[in-house]
């Protein structure tokens, strides 16, 4: 059976839509689902669920509003970035996957498996949301090699060279932040370059000054639309807030109109935000920044 129903949201200047499609086969199967460490060879699954779902943020289609117009360069790039997150030793990219889904039959996942972008199955589970965490700097080195460890598929010739070399890393993650290029025809190049202007300031301001060695920071957090409202979000941020709580961290993060009601849900309060906004043009984007310190955790 399959069904689907509009959704729509006022962001400031924009107006996102976004079309959630549900199929009676993802019930029957999420009271299995997992979440884990992802590997390198995730990156398919994790792009495709990234394709599907942060066009639901506002930020994506600010910094690449032609995505539509010109999806394989927005796919290229997409993955390029994802690479990036994955290599960055600094990252840990959590996965949820579920058993026997359907995605296959939502006329998105149709369009992009046409359209070349891949399949997101591994094995009889798939990939159906993601979270990724940037460590506090106390915590960086030794994650590398506990990661390591856990999964050896997560070691690469980028990730071996960052652990040697911090200019590296920086290089790697701010590519993973920006990437702002004018060989990309999707993309808005001078928003792309004031966003990460104006998001590196409000990043060090609202979480790197007051929370230091101590901030656990959630760079992205995604979940397909076809399991929107189903819990998956919480779990991916459940991991962080048992980290934080373990660990004595604190936890921060940006938040996205459709983020920013997850993470009130769990107990994340708005410290201020972030304006971009590109000489000349009326429109503008605002971003909330969220904390959850420590002590405030449940
Ligand atoms: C944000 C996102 C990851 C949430 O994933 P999800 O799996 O649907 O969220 P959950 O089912 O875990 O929701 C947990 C709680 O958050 C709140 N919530 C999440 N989405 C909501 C929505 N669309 N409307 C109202 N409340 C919402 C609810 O309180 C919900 O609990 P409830 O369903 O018991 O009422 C998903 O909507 C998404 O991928 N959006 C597009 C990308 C994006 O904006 N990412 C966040 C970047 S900061």
């Amino acid at each position: 059976m399959f069904g689907s129903m509009t959704f729509c949201q006022e962001y400031d200047c924009l107006w996102v839509e976004q079309v959630f499609y549900l199929s009676s086969s993802i019930t029957e199967s999420l009271n299995t689902d997992t979440i884990r460490l992802a590997g390198h060879s995730d990156l398919d699954a994790i792009v495709a669920v990234a394709i599907a779902a942060l066009p639901a943020d506002p930020v994506n289609p600010y910094r690449y509003p032609r995505w539509q117009e010109f999806p394989e360069d927005y796919a290229k790039f997409t993955r390029i970035r994802y690479a990036g997150w994955l290599a960055e030793p600094n990252n840990v990219v959590m996965v949820c996957e579920v058993p026997g889904s359907d995605l296959g039959n939502t006329p998105d996942a149709q369009e992009r498996e046409t359209a070349g972008l891949g399949t997101v199955e591994k094995g009889d589970r798939r990939i159906v949301g993601f979270s990724i965490w940037e460590l506090p700097p106390s915590q960086r080195v030794a994650a590398q090699d506990e990661r390591a460890d856990r999964d050896p598929s997560s070691v690469t010739t980028e990730n071996a060279l960052g652990r040697l070399s911090p200019a590296l890393n920086s290089s790697i993650q701010a590519k993973g932040v920006q990437a702002p290029s004018k060989e990309r025809p999707d993309a808005n190049p001078a928003r792309v370059a004031k966003y990460t202007e104006e998001f590196l300031k409000a990043k060090h301001r609202f979480f790197e000054e007051p929370f230091g060695d101590k901030n656990l920071y959630l760079s992205i957090l995604a979940c397909h639309p076809a399991y929107h409202r189903r819990g998956i979000g919480k779990q991916l941020v459940r991991w962080g807030l048992e980290k934080a709580r373990r660990e004595g961290l604190d936890l921060t993060v940006f938040g996205s109109p459709m983020g920013s009601l997850l993470y009130r849900n769990v107990g994340f309060r708005e410290v201020g935000k972030f304006r971009v906004q590109v000489d000349g043009e009326e429109e503008y984007l605002d971003t909330l920044a969220m904390v959850l310190e420590n002590k405030d955790i449940a």
